[in-house]
């Protein structure tokens, strides 16, 4: 960790909410790129387990500690100096925060400003911020354009868009790139299947690989735009590191909607003796569907997602 700091190349990178899904794959493609990392985690839905392959790194460093408490924020990232903040951490069940709001706000609001106030003291030039096609709430102009309005119909895409707007004031006052990605339906190895509210290809690709049936809530022709995990840690990296990017906001998409019954077929693709899926009513409050529109990233980031639906199901079950 004796790396110094280098003006304009962005070599030191600390990532909040590092022993999740999407932060420990963050964490592993950014060692890779050969970057200097920090992990801050409180483990409340994060595993360490999930942090095994590089918790030995010589080039990487796991800090449990809570985004919302300020002395320990400003101290972990003011010792560390990174050159950019990527902020993962969250209270992600849409369910839980709309039962608890104050606690919705106080973590994905509040919290947000408290990492980016840290991120700020600390000199980083850069910060980006997992925000979600949530902020859009049920809106039928698909697909959905960073353009087009916002619209969010509970606590968790309200927050996202609040902490949002902050960040983007803080890059006109501040002189650190504010870039919120709003991540579409992220699905691959990690995405823990066993809550209630786990997204459906977790939930589906458990079920298959131990021969159970799964429950599909309507009748399967509902869609989403899936995307792999490893598109979304390049989309978040690229981001991160990259001096020459303006920040904003930007849809990390595949901008192809695949219904249920097309997971199904490809599950079926790799093992043909999957039960037969149980079909039940619709979820109250279920969208139809749900469409980004990939192209302001395609061009301004030059970002897009490469990973083909079928190879990244097979991935989920090797
Ligand atoms: P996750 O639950 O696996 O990861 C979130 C991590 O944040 C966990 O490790 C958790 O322990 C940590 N955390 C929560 N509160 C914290 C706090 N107060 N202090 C420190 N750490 C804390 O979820 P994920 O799917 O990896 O989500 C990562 C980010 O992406 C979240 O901001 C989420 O809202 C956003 N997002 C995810 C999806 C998706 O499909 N998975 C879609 C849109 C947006
Ligand atoms: C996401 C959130 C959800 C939130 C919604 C609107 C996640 C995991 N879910 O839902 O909490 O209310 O955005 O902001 O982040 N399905 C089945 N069987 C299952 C599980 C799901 O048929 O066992 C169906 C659902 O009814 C839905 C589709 O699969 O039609 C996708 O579900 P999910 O993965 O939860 O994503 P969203 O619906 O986008």
């Amino acid at each position: 960790m004796e790396e110094q700091k280098v003006s304009g190349e962005i070599n030191r990178v600390a990532v909040t909410g590092a022993a999740g899904f999407i932060g420990s794959h963050t964490c592993e493609g950014l060692l890779d790129a050969g970057k200097t990392v920090i992990g801050i985690d409180n483990l409340s839905t994060g595993k360490r387990i999930n942090l095994k392959g590089i918790g030995e790194h010589d080039r990487f460093s796991f800090f449990q500690a809570d985004i919302c408490q300020e002395d320990a924020m400003a101290t972990i990232l003011g010792d560390f100096q990174p050159d950019a903040v990527i902020h993962l951490a969250a209270l992600v069940s849409v369910p839980i925060a709309e039962h608890n709001p104050d606690e919705n706000y106080r973590i994905n609001v509040l919290g947000t400003k408290l990492v980016a106030q840290a991120a700020l003291k600390a000199a980083a030039r850069r910060m980006v911020f997992a925000s979600s096609a949530a902020v859009y709430g049920n809106s039928d102009q698909l697909p959905l354009s960073e353009e087009g309005p916002t619209n969010p119909i509970n606590q968790y895409g309200m927050a996202k868009l609040e902490a949002e707007t902050l960040l983007l004031s803080y890059e006109k006052s501040h002189d650190m790139t504010s870039t919120c990605l709003r991540f579409f339906n992220v699905y691959g190895p990690r995405q823990d299947p066993t809550s209630p509210y786990s997204g459906v290809i977790s939930i589906f690709a458990d079920l298959c690989a131990s021969g159970r049936p799964v429950t599909v809530y309507g009748d399967g022709r509902q869609s989403r735009d899936f995307i792999y995990i490893k598109d979304i840690t390049r989309g978040i990296i690229t981001s991160a590191t990259n001096t020459e990017l303006p920040g904003g906001i930007y849809n990390l998409c595949t901008g192809q909607g695949k219904t249920l019954l097309e997971l199904l077929d490809a599950l079926k693709g790799i093992d043909p003796d999957v039960p037969e899926p149980i079909f039940e009513g619709e979820r109250e409050g279920d969208i139809k569907h749900s469409l980004g529109n990939p192209s302001v990233a395609r061009r301004i980031l030059g970002f897009e997602a490469t990973t083909n639906f079928a190879e990244g199901i097979r991935e989920l079950q090797n």
